[in-house]
């Protein structure tokens, strides 16, 4: 019988070196010292035995049963380092590996520009306001000195919407909504934003395009603040050495009106290619507040002056950045935005 106990261990060793799992693990201990096991035979044979030999057989059962149960723990123990290795071997990290790269992002020339405007006049104390840009008739032209068939309203081909509404054409209807809204209070704020042209896209025209409005109203406001409100915008902008020039020129809603032109910085005035020989730059267009713009807005203009300017960021972002196609702007070509 003993050597029966002796064959079985060699078995069981053979079945434990072949399991893969504890689950194989637990089978194999239940077939050997279970219910079902080749021991219940010998648990039969004890009874016949006389008490000597059960003795020994007793001793030699609890023996096995012990040799499984240390089999089974080896054995479970090679299987779980194995399991360990093999993870660590699937799940291996070369920490030496260089990292994935990602881009970051940045501004839009344009949104930088806006910011830079910005910046500048929120120094000046200018605060930032903002106005629709589906506007109505009223606003876009009309309160801006521009009534129905006024010839200047063909400067800006419009996109209606219906007969009341359309894409505002330019940020100076904001001038308006901004007066109303003060009530004959001191005004000094910008307004950036989007506007809208019936305008065939090349590459200095653009069907949308941007502007910064500016509006100042106080008492005794003159075209000397204008001016030296614009040269320190200018200067900061595009360098201290810079000249500004103002000319005659005609807006409906400000009387005088100027276009202001900036000295070339490619060439500090000499005449280069950018400023087509030139020496300067057109940059915005200003003017003293028209009387009527004013008083239809709830300003006595008597007690009241401002000025106001209209400039486009794209033209400044092209002159600042020498771009030569406002489309650039348009496209988000990674090649072209990663340059800012
Ligand atoms: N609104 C004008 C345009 O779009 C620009 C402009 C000119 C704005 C003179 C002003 C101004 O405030 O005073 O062409």
């Amino acid at each position: 019988m003993t050597e029966r106990l002796l064959n079985l261990k060699s078995e069981v060793r053979e079945e434990l070196k072949n399991a893969k799992s504890v689950h194989e693990l637990n089978a194999v201990k239940a077939r050997y010292v279970g219910k079902k096991s080749p021991l219940q035979e010998v648990l039969g044979k004890m009874r016949e035995a006389d008490a000597e030999t059960r003795k020994a057989l007793g001793k030699a059962i609890n023996e096995f049963k012990s040799f499984v149960e240390e089999e089974v723990s080896a054995r479970l123990q090679e299987i779980t380092a194995a399991e360990i290795q093999k993870r660590l071997e699937s799940e291996r990290l070369d920490v030496t590996l260089p990292g994935k790269r990602f881009s970051a992002g940045r501004l839009h020339p344009l949104s930088k520009t806006i910011e830079e405007i910005e910046d500048i006049c929120i120094g000046m104390g200018y605060e930032i306001a903002e106005g629709p840009e589906i506007e109505t008739d009223h606003y876009n032209f009309e309160l801006l000195n521009l009534p129905k068939g006024h010839p200047a309203r063909e400067m800006q081909d419009s996109f209606y919407l219906d007969v009341v509404h359309l894409l505002r054409t330019h940020t100076s209807p904001v001038q308006a909504r901004v007066m109303q809204k003060a009530g004959g209070k001191p005004i000094k704020i910008i307004c950036p934003g989007k506007v809208y042209r019936r305008d065939n896209d090349d590459a200095t025209h653009s069907h949308q395009f941007m502007q910064i409005e500016g509006l100042v109203i106080d008492k005794d406001i003159t075209m000397a603040d204008l001016k030296g409100t614009l040269a320190l915008l200018m200067r900061r902008m595009f360098g201290d050495e810079l000249e500004i020039r103002f000319r005659p020129s005609f807006f409906p809603f400000t009387e005088p009106s100027v276009e202001v032109d900036v000295t070339c910085f490619k060439c500090g005035g000499e005449g280069c290619p950018l400023c087509k020989g030139t020496g300067w730059h057109e940059v915005l267009g200003a003017g003293m507040v028209h009387p009527n713009v004013l008083r239809m807005s709830g300003y006595d203009p008597e007690t009241n002056q401002g000025f106001a300017f209209g400039l486009g960021i794209e033209r400044i972002a092209m002159l600042r950045y020498g771009i030569d196609d406002i489309r650039y702007f348009y496209q988000n070509d990674p090649r072209f935005l990663k340059q800012f």
